[in-house]
C-alpha cells in the first residue's frame, strides 16, 4: 500500500498520505546541529558496537525517571529500533521456540520471530466497539510448553492503547510464573496523549531481568531516517546482542549516535510541540470519522494511529484491503488495511495523523465520498 501510495504520487495524483507511519515534521534544529558538529568533529569512524559511552549512559539516565533500574553497560545501541527487535529475538530463542506477538499487532515482530527460528504465536487483544485491550484471560491461554518470548508493544501499533498498572501487573505475574521473557517495544512512549506518568513493565519488582525494554528516535523525535534505536537488557544478554550487531552493522554510525545524545539530553520542547501537535490532529482526525456513516473511531492514548472500524464502508464481500485499495485508487487517500495487522484487524483501517489537519479534513472528505459510493453499490449489488 506505502509503495503503491508513492508511485501514484509520483505519478501526480493528489494523494492523501495517511498510510506511512512517521512524522511529516523535520528533526529539531538542535539534533541535526548536533549531528552535523559531531561530523565536522571527526565523527567518520566505527565505535563500539554497543554503542558510544555518553549515548549510553543517556539511555540508562531517561530508563531511570521511567522507573527501570539500568545501567549503561546494559545498554545496546543499533541502527533502529527495529533491528534490536530481531537481534533481542535472535539472543533469545532456540530453533523450535514459540513467541508470543499481539493480534492485531506490528508485522514486524512476526517476520522477526520467523527470521530467529522460532515458532509464532498471535495472542488476541480483545475488541470493544473500535477499542482494543490486553485481554489478560487469551495471552495467559496462548502460553503453551515451548513459550519462551512475549512481545508487548505500548502504546501500541496500530490501537495506540497503552497498558495500565492492572496490565502490567498481570503481565508480569505470568511472565514469573511461566518463565517468559518480555520483549517490551515501547517506541511510542513519547507519543502518549494521557497524563499518567510512563511505566514499563521491566519497572515491576522482578522484571528488568527477563525484559528487554525496545526504543529509539524515529517517532518522539521525529529521526526515522537517522536509524538509530537501542535496547536495555539484563547483563547476561549484552555480549549476545553486541556480537550481533558487531557482526552485522558494526556500531550504528558515531555522528548519529551525538545527534542522539542531543536529542535526550538537550531540550525537549520540541518533542513536546510536536507530540502535541499529533494530539491536536488525532482529535481533528477522530472528529472527522466519527462524522462518516459506517465508520467507528475513538482516539488512541498513545502513537499516531487512528485504528478505525470501517466495516460499514465495506461492499457486500469487500475486505479491507480491498476497500484501502479501493479508496487510493478511486479517491487518492492512502491508508492500511487492518487486516495487515493480523486476523483481528479485519474490517478496519489505521489511519496515521501524521499529516497536517488540512490534509486530514481532506482525507476524511474522500473517506466519505468513498463510503457513500461503497453503500450505493453495495445496495446495488445486494
Ligand atoms: C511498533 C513499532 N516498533 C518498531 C518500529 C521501528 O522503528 P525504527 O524506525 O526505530 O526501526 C516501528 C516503526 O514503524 C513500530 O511501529
Amino acid at each position: 500500500m506505502v509503495a503503491e501510495a508513492r508511485r501514484r504520487a509520483a505519478e501526480g495524483h493528489d494523494v492523501v498520505r495517511l498510510d506511512i507511519g512517521e512524522p511529516d515534521l523535520p528533526t529539531p534544529a538542535h539534533i541535526v546541529e548536533a549531528g552535523v558538529a559531531a561530523l565536522r568533529a571527526g565523527a567518520t569512524r566505527y565505535v563500539a558496537p554497543a554503542g558510544i559511552p555518553p549515548l549510553r549512559a543517556a539511555i540508562a539516565d531517561v530508563q531511570r525517571t521511567r522507573g527501570v533500574a539500568a545501567t549503561a553497560e546494559q545498554v545496546v545501541v543499533t541502527s533502529g529500533a527495529k533491528p534490536m527487535l530481531l537481534y533481542a529475538l535472535l539472543a533469545l530463542v532456540q530453533r523450535g521456540d514459540e513467541v508470543l506477538v499481539p493480534d492485531p499487532g506490528y508485522p514486524g515482530y512476526a517476520a522477526a520471530a520467523r527470521i530467529a527460528g522460532a515458532r509464532v504465536r498471535h495472542y488476541p487483544l480483545a475488541r470493544d466497539g473500535a477499542q482494543f485491550r490486553l485481554d489478560v484471560d487469551a495471552l495467559r491461554a496462548a502460553v503453551r510448553e515451548r513459550t519462551r518470548v512475549l512481545v508487548l508493544n505500548t502504546p501500541q501499533n496500530p490501537t495506540g492503547c497503552v497498558l495500565d498498572d492492572h496490565e502490567r501487573l498481570a503481565i508480569a505475574e505470568l511472565a514469573e510464573e511461566r518463565d517468559l521473557w518480555v520483549v517490551s517495544d515501547e517506541i511510542y512512549d513519547g507519543l502518549r496523549y494521557d497524563d499518567r506518568a510512563a511505566s514499563s513493565v521491566a519497572a515491576l519488582p522482578g522484571m528488568a531481568a527477563r525484559t528487554v525494554v525496545v526504543d529509539g528516535f524515529s517517532k518522539t523525535y521525529a529521526m526515522t531516517g537517522w536509524r538509530l534505536g537501542y535496547g536495555v537488557m539484563p547483563s547476561s544478554l549484552v555480549p549476545a546482542v553486541t556480537a550481533l550487531v558487531n557482526e552485522s552493522t558494526t556500531c550504528a554510525p558515531a555522528f548519529v549516535q551525538h545527534a542522539g545524545l542531543a536529542a535526550l539530553t538537550g531540550p525537549q520542547d520540541d518533542a513536546i510541540a510536536m507530540r502535541e501537535l499529533f494530539r491536536a490532529r488525532r482529535d481533528a482526525l477522530v472528529a472527522g470519522l466519527r462524522g462518516v456513516a459506517g465508520v467507528r473511531a475513538e482516539a488512541p492514548d498513545g502513537a499516531f494511529y487512528v485504528f478505525a472500524d470501517v466495516a460499514g464502508l465495506l461492499r457486500a464481500g469487500e475486505t479491507c484491503v480491498a476497500l484501502a485499495d479501493r479508496l487510493l485508487r478511486e479517491h487518492d487517500v492512502a491508508c492500511i488495511p487492518g487486516a495487515a495487522y493480523g486476523r483481528r484487524g479485519e474490517g478496519m483501517l489505521r489511519l496515521a495523523f501524521t499529516t497536517s489537519e488540512e490534509r486530514i479534513r481532506e482525507a476524511v472528505t474522500r473517506i466519505r465520498a468513498g463510503g457513500q459510493e461503497g453503500t450505493k453499490r453495495g445496495q446495488e449489488i445486494r
